[in-house]
């Protein structure tokens, strides 16, 4: 049994990222200001970061000393009408030298792989024109097949669509149909990545994945509301404990297909003696009303916190990195999935292990399983396969008000000590994964997802590029060798793709 041990205090926190890491500006002439409007929260957070790191100023605000405007899918009239409700002041004619320059998106992208601005042109300039709309039948032929091609943002127009599609690639996923599962998510990805709302079945029709039953399921969801399939399946009791019991911690479709077959219904069957579960299973029972809950990106950043002050203390310059869905912008997710590296092979040695320490030891460690380095063989196939040192966990994350206390407090799992009072911790899945420096691209790439863009990258890596992409390494299978790269960046190029941000990856 574990020790509780008291919390060390809580570091204060220095400011906003944005604010603290943006070095002063490289260049004086220019002042950026990003429009949110279409573009969102957290879009414009990450392209600020995105600027800010590469020495260029940014407005968080508009104002006079505004010289570059940039916004994404708007006309000029929407900018400039945005800025006149944002600052209450209408905008100087374009025409006027004094004004700032209104530019697409183009000119910010240019600039920031040149690390300075480019000079603006003709193309930059926003048009007058309202844009979209006329040409959104061509936007739906040549939608790309790999969602990798794609861009798509965390929040879309057609979750009407896609909300039923993925109840549906559920529902084959927990018959067992994994290839009727992938079709529907296909089709779901292709609909998250339009930068409008589908309005009708022809329009459907252009799309690609979207054929056969998915294009049933689009014309009765456009002309009806409602999709009568979706519906009758989510009420099956089937689809329910399949839900209920694939949402434990260390239960996939297959462990509950069994169990359901074996009649369990509801959680309480699962104390049934004669169902031998795993440690993991067992915990993930233990802790389910826990971990159902989403973890909050502000419960994600304490994590975050908590563990980098400790590996700063083994070695100053071990390299964390958040990444998941919260990379991706989302505020909430089912666990955390953190990074681990350093240029030194050496200070990675016995890192997880000194980490899994230092959480037990504290108290944090509800449940860890970890998973050593096994060496991943560039494959015929190209393969999700990740041989990473892991470790998973389940971490006792004390409320925010425990670790402001002045007392400091104590982290008492359930069933360790009876508690007196409430409890002063939450359950949180969390992931650990060391990586060597040479493969952290990759591992990055790989973690970052989501499921299906990392899917989609492999299968294009494989059918368009003939190379074996995994978290470790992109490999030539036919000359034997690996090719490397040194950012996710390098690796887009490497496959002859648009480089897409972790915001637009949310395939
Ligand atoms: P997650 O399952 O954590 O998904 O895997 P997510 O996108 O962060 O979603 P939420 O917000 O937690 O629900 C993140 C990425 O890590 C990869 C997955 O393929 C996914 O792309 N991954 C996960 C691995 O490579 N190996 C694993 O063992 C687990
Ligand atoms: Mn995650």
């Amino acid at each position: 049994m574990m020790f509780p041990l008291p919390l060390k205090r809580r570091k204060r926190e220095a400011a906003s990222p944005t604010e603290s890491v943006a070095p002063s500006s490289l260049f004086p002439d220019v002042r950026i200001f990003l429009v949110e409007r279409r573009m969102g929260t957290a879009r414009r957070g990450f392209l600020t970061s995105l600027a800010q790191r590469k020495g260029f100023s940014v407005a968080h605000e508009y104002s006079g000393d505004v010289t570059h405007v940039v916004s994404e899918q708007n006309s000029l009239t929407d900018v400039l009408s945005w800025i006149e409700r944002k600052t209450g002041k209408p905008t100087q004619s374009p025409e006027d030298q004094e004004s700032p320059h209104i530019l697409d998106i183009s000119w910010f992208t240019e600039s920031m792989s040149l690390g300075k601005p480019v000079s603006v042109e003709a193309r930059h300039r926003l048009g007058s024109l309202e844009p979209p709309e006329s040409n959104e039948k061509d936007v739906l032929l040549s939608v790309a097949p790999y969602a990798c091609q794609r861009q798509t943002p965390l929040t879309h127009h057609n979750s009407e669509i896609t909300d039923v599609l993925e109840i549906l690639g559920k529902a084959a996923a927990f018959q067992g149909s994994e290839a009727r599962c992938l079709g529907f998510t296909r089709a779901s990805s292709v609909l998250k990545s339009l930068p409008f709302k589908l309005q009708s079945t022809q329009e459907a029709k252009n799309l690609v994945w979207c054929g056969g039953h998915c294009q049933a399921v689009i014309q009765e969801i456009l002309e009806d509301g409602r999709c009568h399939e979706a519906e009758g399946l989510q009420i099956r009791e089937q689809y329910q404990c399949m839900e209920l019991l694939t949402s434990i911690f260390g239960v996939g479709v297959r462990t509950a297909e069994r169990w359901y077959k074996d009649g369990v219904r509801k959680l309480s069957d699962l104390e049934d003696p004669k169902l031998k579960l795993t440690a993991e299973q067992r915990a993930g029972i233990d802790h389910y009303s826990d971990l159902k809950q989403p973890v909050t990106r502000e419960e994600a950043e304490r994590v975050e916190r908590l563990i980098k002050d400790a590996l700063h203390g083994f070695t100053p310059d071990l390299k964390m990195t958040m990444t998941g869905g919260f990379r991706r912008g989302k505020q909430q997710g089912h666990d955390v999935d953190f990074l681990i590296t350093h240029p030194d092979e050496g200070a990675l040695s016995g890192v997880l292990k000194k980490v899994v320490d230092w959480m037990d030891g504290q108290g944090f460690l509800l449940y860890h399983h970890t998973k050593v380095r096994s060496h991943v063989q560039p494959r015929r196939r190209s393969t999700h396969m990740d041989g990473h040192e892991t470790c998973y966990a389940i971490f006792a994350l004390p409320n925010l008000d425990s670790l402001d206390s002045e007392a400091g407090v104590s982290v008492v799992p359930d069933g360790d000590f009876p508690s007196p009072g409430p409890r002063t911790w939450r359950a949180v899945r969390v992931d650990l994964v060391v990586t060597p420096y040479d493969e952290y691209p990759f591992a990055l790439l790989g973690w970052t997802g989501s499921k299906h863009f990392e899917r989609e990258l492999r299968r294009f890596s494989w059918h368009e590029k003939n190379l074996s992409l995994n978290s470790h390494g992109l490999y030539n299978t036919e000359k034997k060798c690996s090719i490397p790269a040194t950012s996710e960046e390098d690796i887009f190029e490497l496959l002859g793709l648009q480089y897409v941000p972790p915001s637009y990856r949310n395939a």
